[in-house]
């Protein structure tokens, strides 16, 4: 594998050397990204949150900042990911008030119900099948909780269609793809939005009717 697709390869499952190097990278590169998508996140006061593909750690910490009274779970499968994100948030773990804990979205080992807020940034698209995914996503939610997906693609975009070429398993979605398999794992109303000069969305989806 030549050192460029290994690197960007590292957004999948990152590991070793490349996968600390890109998971700083991340932290930085998608900050402004995830707090756009954030902005459309309300501030009500939720009490269980669970960031889902988390990487560094970086945007658990940005939801703990948001949520003071919130506790937030951070879950990725790769042991290099849960290394980096607790590093990240020591001081809040150390608080009481988050955990990162290795698991696959794809069976997800947490309280059914349990949660006010799922998050996924620029991680569906190595999900294995969206609608099984998002059903587990779903199993975890309370009644009428929220799932905020956030993507630097809109499944449409030149970049992403490159690197879906270069990274084994990447792929990428439209809005109305991930609305689709929304709908079909259980979740009711359902927001989008298009940043204005960039390929980003955000998709808000509550569960239930
Ligand atoms: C491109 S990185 C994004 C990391 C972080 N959310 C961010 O925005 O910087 C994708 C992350 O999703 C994780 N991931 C991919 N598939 C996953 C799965 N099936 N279950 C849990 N985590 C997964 C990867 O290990 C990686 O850390």
């Amino acid at each position: 594998m030549g050192l460029f697709k290994n690197y960007v390869s590292q957004t999948r499952k990152p590991e070793g050397f490349l996968g600390k190097m890109m998971i700083k990278g991340m932290n930085s590169g998608h900050a402004k990204m995830a707090d756009w998508g954030m902005e459309h996140l309300k501030t009500e006061a939720l009490s269980e949150i669970i960031d889902i593909g988390c990487g560094g750690g970086r945007n658990a910490g940005e939801l703990l900042r948001k949520y003071p009274s919130a506790k937030v779970t951070a879950i990725d499968y790769s042991p290099l990911s849960v290394e980096q994100a607790a590093a990240y948030n020591k001081d809040a773990i150390a608080q009481g008030r988050c955990a990162v804990q290795q698991g696959d979205v794809s069976s997800l080992a947490l309280e059914e119900n349990g949660y006010d807020l799922a998050t996924a940034f620029e991680t569906i698209y190595f999900w294995p099948g969206l609608e099984q995914c998002f059903t587990e996503v779903a199993k975890v939610l309370k009644p009428g909780g929220y799932f905020m997906i956030v993507n630097e693609s809109d499944g449409l975009d030149a970049a992403s269609q490159k690197f879906e070429k270069i990274i084994d398993g990447m792929k990428t979605y439209t809005v109305d793809q991930i609305e689709a398999a929304l709908r079909a794992a259980g979740f009711g109303k359902i927001k989008t939005d298009h940043h204005k000069s960039k390929p980003w969305i955000t998709v808000i989806a509550r569960k239930g009717e």
